[in-house]
């Protein structure tokens, strides 16, 4: 095997795990000759020739075979991989907010430039899900696919739930053991785990669907009152994205979810990472894995680099041989809202109201609702609404009732009332 020449743009939390992993390799021929930093100033435990703050550096560099781009910044992310594969090299990256933003154009400019852009490293850390889905799935047709695709979160929701610490507390725990992003709000609404869906969707169904498409809700609005519902039923909270084929459309997003102790996913802590396939042959699979972090980062960077020593690429099997399945945002979901006061919540959004519960402390419903309505609801944005998916949520012919009705009765509740009646239909 030929000896790989990598320049490295970004030397933050992956990029050095990637150079430890590189160097601790027993059987990797392969080595970073240049690393391209903002920062000349900051101090660095490598020597100083190893840096550049000059991106030409590396990119008009003959002797740099593949250009490791793991930079935080989207937009600086895409230029530099449009200029390394227009200068003919081909690309790891680890930017997924980048990648799913312009997996289209990325995929035009492999296939304009023969030139390679592996991603595994995007998403779910560890776990080996697109090379999974590429070379295993390529040709099974899967029904759904759904998961913990951020390790910040499950870290977080794993502190509250087992050791019921503070929110404020783990999240900085989080961002301190480098699991977080720099905007830590990515995080915990909900985003980072859409950029990651959103790519998985073109690699596991075949369709290209722009994150902004995706509805996504975070853990940033739980309060003590949602953790003591969730609790009193038993159920621990964790924040899932999912997509789904119903008939001949896929509907997907990330939104937290009530999970009882026999689901698969009530198991997966910390920054563990977990995604179940779902294939029309194989029936049901698990994977899981450090979701991230340094050197489990690092590692999935590291097998792409090596992927493509062997030239490697993304065959983006399913997108190319499958008719194209629309994404649909046009399918129910029974969701639990809790908010301060009635007025806070457009109850004519919902399509059935299954139960609501109002006290001094605590107020809530759980109802069926479009996902597309909850994606557009104004209301959603308030502060004090939360929201979480029931341990039901994706299964259709849930209860009816005349919605109106239901508006008037909860109007006529005023708050300190203290009612502590629930109706359950
Ligand atoms: N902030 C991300 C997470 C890092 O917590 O999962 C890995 O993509």
């Amino acid at each position: 095997m030929k000896n790989i020449n990598i320049g490295l743009f970004g030397f933050g939390c992956v990029g050095q795990g990637l150079y430890e992993t590189l160097n601790n390799s027993r059987n990797f021929a392969g080595e970073i000759s240049k690393i391209c930093i903002k920062n000349a100033d900051k101090k660095r435990k490598l020597p100083s020739q190893l840096f550049t703050t000059s991106k030409e550096e590396i990119i008009n560099d003959e002797a740099i075979d593949i250009v490791v781009e793991l930079i935080d910044d989207a937009d600086a992310a895409l230029s530099i991989v449009v200029a390394a594969l227009k200068a003919g090299k081909s690309v790891v990256t680890a930017n997924k907010k980048m990648v799913a933003e312009n997996l289209e154009y990325l995929v035009e400019l492999q296939q304009q430039t023969g030139k390679a852009v592996l991603y595994e490293g995007a998403v779910c850390g560890s776990i080996p899900i697109i090379r999974t889905l590429e070379e295993y799935f390529g040709h099974e047709p899967l029904n759904e696919i759904k998961g913990i695709f951020n390790g910040s979160t499950n870290y977080i929701l794993t502190k509250i739930f087992e050791e019921r610490l503070d929110y404020p507390k783990v999240l900085k725990e989080a961002q301190e053991l480098g699991f977080a992003e720099t905007d830590p709000t990515l995080d915990v609404q909900g985003f980072d785990p859409k950029f990651k869906l959103s790519i998985l969707l073109t690699h596991a169904f075949g369709i290209h669907v722009p994150p902004s498409h995706i509805t996504n809700l975070g853990i940033d609005r739980l309060k003590t009152a949602d953790l003591e519902y969730a609790r009193a039923n038993g159920h621990t909270i964790k924040l899932v994205a999912q997509a789904k084929r119903i008939g001949e459309k896929v509907f997907g997003f990330v939104i937290p979810q009530f999970v009882q102790p026999d689901q698969t996913l009530a198991n997966i802590q910390n920054e563990f990472n977990a995604v179940t396939i779902n294939g029309e042959f194989c029936d049901e699979q698990l994977f899981i894995g450090k979701g991230a972090g340094s050197l489990p980062t690092g590692a999935a960077v590291l097998s792409d680099i090596s992927a493509l020593s062997y030239d490697y690429k993304y065959e983006y099997k399913k997108h190319y041989n499958l008719g194209k399945l629309p994404f649909s945002n046009q399918s129910p979901i029974q969701v639990y809202v809790s908010y301060n006061s009635p007025e806070q919540v457009d109850l004519s959004d919902f399509e059935s109201i299954q139960e609501k519960y109002f006290s001094f402390d605590h107020c809530y419903i759980i109802g069926n609702i479009c996902i597309g309505k909850l994606q557009k609801a104004e209301w959603r944005n308030n502060q004090n609404i939360n929201i979480v998916l029931t341990p039901e949520g994706c299964q259709k012919g849930l209860g009816n009732l005349c919605v109106s009705d239901l508006k008037e009765e909860i109007s006529e509740l005023k708050k300190g009332q203290k009612i502590r009646e629930r109706i359950t239909i």
